[in-house]
């Protein structure tokens, strides 16, 4: 049974339920916790990536963390009581994450964690806290490095269910890069190709804070390049609420599905975000990025010089920009070779 709830879980599991069908033998239930319910956050992801439908949606989204956690957890009780399943799937560091792994755990069905053992050691974040727990309930824990196998062996977790097996979100843009698709409005934007900046902002210690929010715009706004920001719900609701301006040079549209998104990130100059996924899909697609957080889980970007850190800091963003954008990247393989999510399947199996 898997569990997913949020954005970056479809694209997760849409490259490993593709390796558990070329693998054979699964019989998948796909569960969604409806944590993204609109359709741009979710129905786009399973029609445009052919994720297997979900036998159930259990429609709980919004709400603070407690609440949302909490009706997840009794639903995830529920289904999993109804179809017995061998085993428990769950991805990444969301409230569906944790609502997944505990529903299971108290039930006694085995946990599989994918992208086991990533910290940031801010417990002030709730992805934070739902990783820590997670990886402490699971049994079989796919870690995408060996830093990440460290930094379980250094909470005590070491036992043989540890895989280290790369990270399948390569996986996924390996096999969507060929199907990325320009954006049919992005002609009449008059921005060029390679000479934009691609920004996501969705990250709670950035979009509750109407000050961070503020540096944030207005460190793109010095850039002087142009700014194209697929905005997340949470974002524009904050922006509209503080009434914050945004800068002239910086351009909102509605979130996009993921082949757009492939194709925008292929053909900015330069990242900025604060989204996990996208710091190492800039990474993969020969972009820098400018990290808008003070600390990432992804520190191998860090250390190759493709990845700088610079919080909510307006001149550190501005600089940054500057001095990237349009610079080339060294390939490496730090997150595996692309064969990950097989690698998931066998162990599994
Ligand atoms: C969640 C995850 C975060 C992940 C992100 C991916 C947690 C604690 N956070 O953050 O780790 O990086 O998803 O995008 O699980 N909303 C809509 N429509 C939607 C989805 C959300 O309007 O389809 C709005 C609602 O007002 C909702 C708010 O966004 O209350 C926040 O959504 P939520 O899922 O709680 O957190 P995210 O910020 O999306
Ligand atoms: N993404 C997308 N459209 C967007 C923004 C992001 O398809 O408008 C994809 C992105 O390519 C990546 C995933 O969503 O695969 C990352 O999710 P998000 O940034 O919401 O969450 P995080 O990775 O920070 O948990």
């Amino acid at each position: 049974m898997t569990v997913v709830g949020a954005r970056p879980q479809f694209v997760k599991a849409a490259a490993v339920s593709r390796a558990l069908a070329r693998t054979g033998g699964f019989d998948e239930i796909m569960v969604h916790t409806g944590q993204h319910y609109d359709d741009n956050m979710s129905s786009i992801f399973f029609e445009e990536m052919e994720i297997p439908r979900p036998r159930y949606n259990l429609g709980i989204g919004g709400g603070g963390h407690g609440a949302m956690t909490g009706r997840q957890l009794e639903q995830l009780e529920r289904v999993i009581l109804e179809q017995h399943p061998d085993l428990v799937l769950v991805y990444g560091d969301t409230n569906s994450t944790l609502a997944g792994a505990l529903a299971a755990a108290k039930l006694h069905v085995p946990i599989a964690h994918v992208e086991a053992g990533l910290r940031s050691y801010n417990r002030r974040m709730p992805e934070e806290i739902n990783r820590v727990l997670t990886d402490h309930l699971s049994d079989i824990l796919f870690a995408p490095t060996e830093t990440a196998r460290q930094n379980l062996r250094l909470e005590g977790i070491t036992h043989e269910g540890i895989h280290v097996v790369g990270d399948v979100m390569y996986d996924a843009t390996i096999f969507y890069r060929e199907r990325a698709r320009e954006p049919s409005w992005f002609p009449d934007l008059s921005i060029e190709r390679e000479a934009f900046v691609l920004c996501t902002i969705h990250r709670a210690e950035n979009v509750d804070d109407p000050s961070r929010l503020q540096r944030i715009l207005s460190g793109l706004r010095d850039a002087d390049l142009p700014v194209l920001l697929p905005i997340h719900p949470r974002t524009r609701a904050r922006i509209a609420e503080s009434m914050i301006e945004v800068g002239a040079n910086i351009v909102l549209c509605d979130p996009v599905g993921y082949l757009e998104m492939t194709w925008l990130e292929a053909n900015c100059a330069v990242v900025a975000t604060d989204s996990g996924g996208v710091q190492k899909e800039a990474y993969f697609h020969g972009k820098h990025c400018v990290t808008l957080r003070d600390e990432t889980e992804w520190v191998e970007l860090v250390s190759l010089g493709v990845n700088v850190l610079v919080g909510a800091d307006s001149e550190k963003i501005r600089a940054a920009i500057v001095a990237r954008a349009g610079k080339p990247t060294v390939p490496s393989v730090v997150y595996g070779r692309g064969h990950a999510a097989g690698k998931v399947a066998e162990v599994l199996l």
